[in-house]
C-alpha cells in the first residue's frame, strides 16, 4: 500500500486545508487524484497547479450533503481510473454557540456535512471498493473533538463523536464481511487551515446571518476563540505527514497532537468512575 505510483487517491474537501495538503503530498508521491469540493474557485486553482506539474487529476464540484452528486462522483472516479486505493471523507465545517441559544439550523448544517456527508461517501464508494477485492482504505476525518468534549462548539463535538463512532462500526462491519477494505479515522487537534472561514460556503436556505444570536457577546466570544486558535494550529504540512504515516503504519485512530493523550485516558477513566465532565486539561 505504501508505493503510490499509479495509486488512486480520492479526497472530499480537497480545495483547502488538510484535503488540499493531502492532495499535494500524495501527488508528490506519484498518486493519481480524484478531488471534490464545494469551493469551485480554490479547487479549480489546485487542479490547475497540479496539472501544471504533471499530476493526473480529475475534479468534481458539489456539496457532500447531496447524495446524488456523491454517487455521480463515485461513478465518475471509477469510470476514469477503474479503481480507488484511498478514499478520504474529509469535507467538514464548524460552528460555535451555547446549546440552548444557538440557532437550530447550525445543528442541521453540521450534522448534514460532518455526519451525512461521510455516510454519503461510504454508501457511494465502499460497495465498489469491496468488490475490487484488493487492499484499499477508507479514511474518515473526525477530530480530537470526537474523543474529548470541548465546551465551545456543541454541534461540532456531537458531529465528530458521530463520525468517529460510525467509522468504528464501519471497520467492524468490513471485518465481518471479510473485506480487504480497511477503515481509519483521523482525529486532529487544531491545525492551521481555513476551517474558521467555513461560513462562506454555507447553503443560504440553512443560514440566516441576521439571526440575533450572532450579534450576542456569547457568540462573538466563542467565535473569537476559534479565530485565534486556528492561527496557532499545527502547520497543515506537518499534520498531513502525521496522517499519511499513520495510514502507512495501519493505525486505526490517527491522532496529531499527543499532548491530549492523557486527557483521553482521563475521560475514559471518568466515564467508568461516573465523574461529571470537566474542561479538558492538557
Ligand atoms: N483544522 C483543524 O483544526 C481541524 C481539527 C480537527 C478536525 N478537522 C477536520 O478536518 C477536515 C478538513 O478541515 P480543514 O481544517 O482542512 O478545513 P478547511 O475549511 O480548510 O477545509 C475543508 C474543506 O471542506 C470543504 N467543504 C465544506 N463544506 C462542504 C460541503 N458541504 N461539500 C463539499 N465540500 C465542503 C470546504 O470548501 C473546504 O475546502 C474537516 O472535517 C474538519 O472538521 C480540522
Amino acid at each position: 500500500m505504501n508505493d503510490y505510483k499509479g495509486k488512486v487517491v480520492v479526497i472530499t474537501g480537497a480545495a483547502n486545508g488538510i484535503g488540499k495538503e493531502l492532495a499535494r503530498q500524495y501527488a508528490a508521491k506519484g498518486a493519481k487524484l480524484s478531488l471534490a469540493d464545494i469551493d469551485v474557485e480554490n479547487l479549480s486553482g489546485l487542479e490547475k497547479d497540479l496539472k501544471a506539474s504533471g499530476v493526473e487529476v480529475s475534479t468534481a464540484m458539489f456539496d457532500v450533503t447531496n447524495y446524488g452528486a456523491m454517487e455521480a462522483f463515485a461513478q465518475r472516479t471509477f469510470a476514469t481510473y477503474g479503481t480507488v486505493d484511498f478514499f478520504f471523507n474529509n469535507a467538514g465545517v464548524i460552528s460555535v454557540g451555547s446549546i440552548w441559544d444557538q440557532p437550530l439550523q447550525d445543528w442541521k448544517w453540521l450534522m448534514d456535512v460532518n455526519v451525512m456527508g461521510i455516510v454519503h461517501g461510504i454508501k457511494a464508494f465502499v460497495p465498489a471498493m469491496i468488490k475490487q477485492d484488493k487492499e484499499c482504505r477508507i479514511i474518515n476525518t473526525a477530530s480530537i473533538a470526537g474523543l474529548l468534549t470541548v465546551e465551545n462548539s456543541p454541534a461540532y463535538v456531537a458531529s465528530k463523536f458521530a463520525s468517529l463512532s460510525l467509522t468504528e462500526v464501519l471497520e467492524l462491519q468490513l471485518q465481518d464481511a471479510g473485506s480487504k477494505v480497511k477503515a481509519h479515522v483521523i482525529c486532529p487537534a487544531v491545525v492551521a487551515t481555513d476551517l474558521n472561514n467555513c461560513l462562506r460556503h454555507r447553503a443560504k436556505e440553512l443560514y440566516n446571518p441576521e439571526d440575533p444570536y450572532y450579534q450576542t457577546e456569547d457568540y462573538k466570544k466563542r467565535d473569537a476563540v476559534v479565530q485565534s486558535s486556528m492561527k496557532l494550529g499545527l502547520p497543515v504540512e506537518k499534520a498531513v505527514e502525521i496522517i499519511i504515516e499513520g495510514i502507512e503504519n495501519d493505525q486505526f485512530y490517527i491522532l496529531t497532537h499527543p499532548v491530549y493523550n492523557l486527557a483521553i485516558v482521563a475521560r475514559a477513566n471518568g466515564i467508568v468512575e461516573g465523574i461529571r465532565p470537566a474542561k479538558v486539561k492538557r
